[in-house]
């Protein structure tokens, strides 16, 4: 525990970046094997941790107000993420807190996993075109890895109780006592939860089912940390995205079960920098997602309430939630400054894939023009350049802080 603190507050202290940015991880090239990598591999010692914040996703209100309940005013949550790279794979580790373990229990609809995501750009060579953050959106593909906790135990009330889990290791069956076990732990529906998606939307995940993207995640919860520790490893290039670059924007996602947490509900980082050791460049990727800030938040406050923006999008908590558009409350900790803009004066370039249709029929958040989605958001494109980067400088400190 220690170590870690001090990591943060050397990282802290040595980066450059200003306000709002997250810290650049630096994957450290290595010869060793990645496609076995597991959490107890010496590797993770000689990598350095970096703080990633994960800020609570709260774009759309869920038709659930049990959840909204929980989800209220939720802080934001700082991980720790490590990376290694070699020839052909790339191998990530994430560190986060949560308190509390959520297995997935079988088909049951009412149970909710901790879990963690892991997503790539499938393309990333305009720097201020990134895919959305939440999945992707239409044309601008990402590639995402999800883990969720589903482990093959046994555990006999059904409660999901940790304390009486058996795994088949721990059991002294073999055989066909052995094969029975298996067979009811596979009845129960906890075997595990690991899928891959190409995605341009929530509307339009595809599952890679065919194996060509050769990835393998894990999760072990660690309880002296009281935290999840997650790894991910995928091939360094493959038909979908290519990472063999000098520096690759990655973002992580963490699910919290005991928060009801589920598809868009979750904590969600920014696009992070990931530079690869030895290979140089990139430097135009590294500077559009530090997110410097160039405008002044105080003004922009003021242009943001002169433009009626608050008529359509919840800005702050103190706002009343509004459908008409996705709530704002913590847009600065998911977005980079060029996503902002772009949101300001090209609303139609990404369509936010959060609006459901069925919750909220009365406000469309866009219309079809010859099946092309249009925003409901009138442009700003008129406002003159200060007043839009001061909007953007104001939009960026929306979040909440870290508890
Ligand atoms: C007429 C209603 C309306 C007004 C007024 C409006 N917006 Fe929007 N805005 C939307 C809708 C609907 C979306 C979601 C669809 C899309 O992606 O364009 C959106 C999306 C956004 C997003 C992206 C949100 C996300 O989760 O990624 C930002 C940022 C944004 N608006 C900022 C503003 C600002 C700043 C103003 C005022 C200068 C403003 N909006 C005024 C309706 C509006």
């Amino acid at each position: 525990m220690k170590t870690i603190v001090t990591t943060l507050l050397v990282s802290a202290l040595a980066s450059s970046t200003l306000f709002g940015a997250n810290a650049t991880i630096n994957a450290l090239k290595v010869a060793d094997d990645l496609s076995t990598i597991s959490y107890a591999s010496a590797l993770w010692n000689k990598a350095t941790f970096a703080p990633v914040v994960l800020y609570p996703q709260t774009t759309i209100r869920m038709n659930d107000k049990t959840a909204n309940e929980l989800n209220a005013d939720n802080p934001a949550k700082k991980a720790m993420v490590a990376a290694v790279y070699n020839d052909h794979s790339i191998a990530f580790m994430i560190r986060w807190p949560d308190a509390t373990i959520n297995v997935q229990k079988g088909e049951r609809t009412t149970s909710y996993a901790d879990g963690f995501a892991v997503q790539f750009a499938s393309h990333f060579s305009d720097p201020n075109a990134l895919p959305y953050i939440g999945m992707g959106s239409e044309g601008r593909p990402v590639v995402v890895y999800l883990q969720k906790v589903a482990k093959d135990i046994y555990e006999p009330n059904g409660n999901g109780d940790v304390a009486l889990q058996v795994n088949r290791n721990q059991t002294d069956l073999f055989g066909k006592a052995l094969q029975a076990f298996d067979d009811e732990v596979a009845s129960l529906g906890n075997s595990d939860y690991e899928r891959s998606f190409i995605s341009e939307g929530f509307r339009s995940m595809t599952e890679i089912k065919d194996g060509s993207n050769n990835s393998n995640a894990r999760i072990r919860y660690m309880k002296r940390n009281k935290g999840w520790e997650g790894t991910l490893t995928r091939a360094l290039r493959d038909e979908y995205v290519n990472l063999d670059a000098p520096v690759i924007p990655v973002a992580f996602a963490v699910w919290d079960g005991e928060k009801m947490g589920r598809d868009g509900l979750k904590h969600l980082s920014a696009w992070v920098a990931v530079t690869l050791q030895g290979k140089s460049g990139g430097e135009a990727l590294i500077h559009a997602l530090e997110g410097t800030l160039v405008g002044d938040p105080k003004a922009g406050e003021r242009a943001i309430a002169a433009n009626g923006c608050v008529g359509c999008h919840q800005i702050t908590s103190k706002d009343a939630p509004n459908l008409m558009g996705p709530s704002l409350v913590n847009i600065g900790g998911y977005s980079t400054a060029g996503y902002l803009k772009e949101s300001l004066l090209k609303p139609s370039a990404v369509i936010v894939p959060g609006y459901n249709r069925n919750a909220h029929p009365a406000y469309p958040w866009y219309t079809l023009n010859n099946g092309k989605r249009v925003s409901s958001m009138t442009d700003f494109s008129w406002l003159d350049e200060k007043t839009q980067n001061d909007i953007v400088a104001y939009l960026q400190t929306l979040k909440a802080e870290v508890k």
